[in-house]
């Protein structure tokens, strides 16, 4: 898929991952729609900031199945040419934990409610405008075969953000490690349901990213990485995830993929005698 001169909404387009690639996207002659929950006013300057014609701040909850709908429908109406999302919005919710499992219910579900149930909102509303205007073709009857048609045409690019988290199910990611095992679920299926749509759906996991995310607990998981990564044993610098999700969008036939941006990171519990208690606050957490 060419990034030029087509439409892409980039969600959590003001973190740190998104804002980059929104950047990259801008460079290369695409408009970019920013889907994000800061208030208005500071998610338009930020735009404006980025692009002053081709880059729009759309304030949305991902989570939420009607204002998504809208949002996306406001995109095609003003921008038209949507050929895709690169869905970058995700928590993580850093608590202390205890030996009552529930007491971690209400983290679970606000981190269910944005990084999967929302995962499947954006893909499906983004894919089902893509789709629309083939939905109901100029001379197409009710009484047609099937309900559904298929195209060799390439229509559409989702990208998915899960984590080495998703892959290295560990007491230190409870619970965000389950919400983004399921992105990587999510993409799987998709990919196989909008194929016959022209429509390809990835995932990348990165490690450790410098960003809004991560600034405030690289301290535990840098020293992970230092010790379980196989190399480089360092966090990912933006822009070599910039380069995957550019990777991505223009090369058509990989569909269906998690990559992993991960430096071989290996998320293992040591149960070493006398070492922490994996049950703890992974130290800088804070
Ligand atoms: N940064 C990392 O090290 C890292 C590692 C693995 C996976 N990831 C994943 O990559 C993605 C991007 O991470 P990042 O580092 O840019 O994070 P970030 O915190 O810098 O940005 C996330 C953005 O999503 C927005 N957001 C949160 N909830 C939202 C909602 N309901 N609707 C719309 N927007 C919402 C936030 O306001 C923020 O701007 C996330 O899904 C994250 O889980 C990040």
């Amino acid at each position: 898929m060419k990034i030029k001169e087509h439409t892409f909404i980039i969600t959590g387009g003001l973190g740190g991952i998104g804002k980059a690639v929104a950047k990259d996207f801008l460079s290369r002659g695409a408009k970019v729609a920013l889907f994000d929950i800061v208030p208005e006013g500071k998610g338009t300057a930020l735009a404006k900031e980025l692009h002053s014609t081709k880059a729009f701040y759309v304030h949305t909850d991902i989570s939420d199945p009607e204002s998504t709908k809208a949002a996306v429908e406001a995109v095609v109406e003003t921008l038209g040419d949507l050929k895709g999302v690169v869905h970058c919005a995700g928590i993580a919710i850093k608590r202390p934990w205890s030996n009552d499992i529930a007491d971690s219910i209400p983290d679970f579900i606000k981190m269910l409610n944005v990084n999967t149930v929302g995962t499947f909102v954006i893909n499906a509303q983004v894919a089902d405008a893509i789709n629309k205007p083939l939905n109901h073709p100029e001379g197409s009857s009710a009484d047609s075969a099937s309900k559904f048609w298929t195209t060799d045409e390439e229509r559409g690019v989702i990208i998915n953000f899960s984590s080495a988290a998703a892959h290295g199910l560990y007491a230190r990611t409870l619970g965000y490690g389950p919400t983004k095992a399921a992105v990587a679920g999510i993409t799987r299926t998709l990919s196989d349901f909008l194929g016959p749509s022209g429509i390809r759906v990835n995932s990348i996991s990165p490690s450790i990213v410098q960003s809004v995310m991560t600034s405030n607990f690289l301290g535990y998981f840098g020293d992970d990485l230092l010790s379980h990564a196989a190399f480089p044993r360092r966090p990912v610098p933006v822009e070599e995830i910039v380069r995957t999700v550019v990777y991505l969008v223009e090369n058509g036939f990989i569909n269906g993929e998690d990559v992993r941006v991960d430096s071989a990171w290996r998320l293992v519990t040591s149960r070493t005698p006398g070492g922490k208690d994996p049950r703890e606050l992974a130290p800088g957490l804070e």
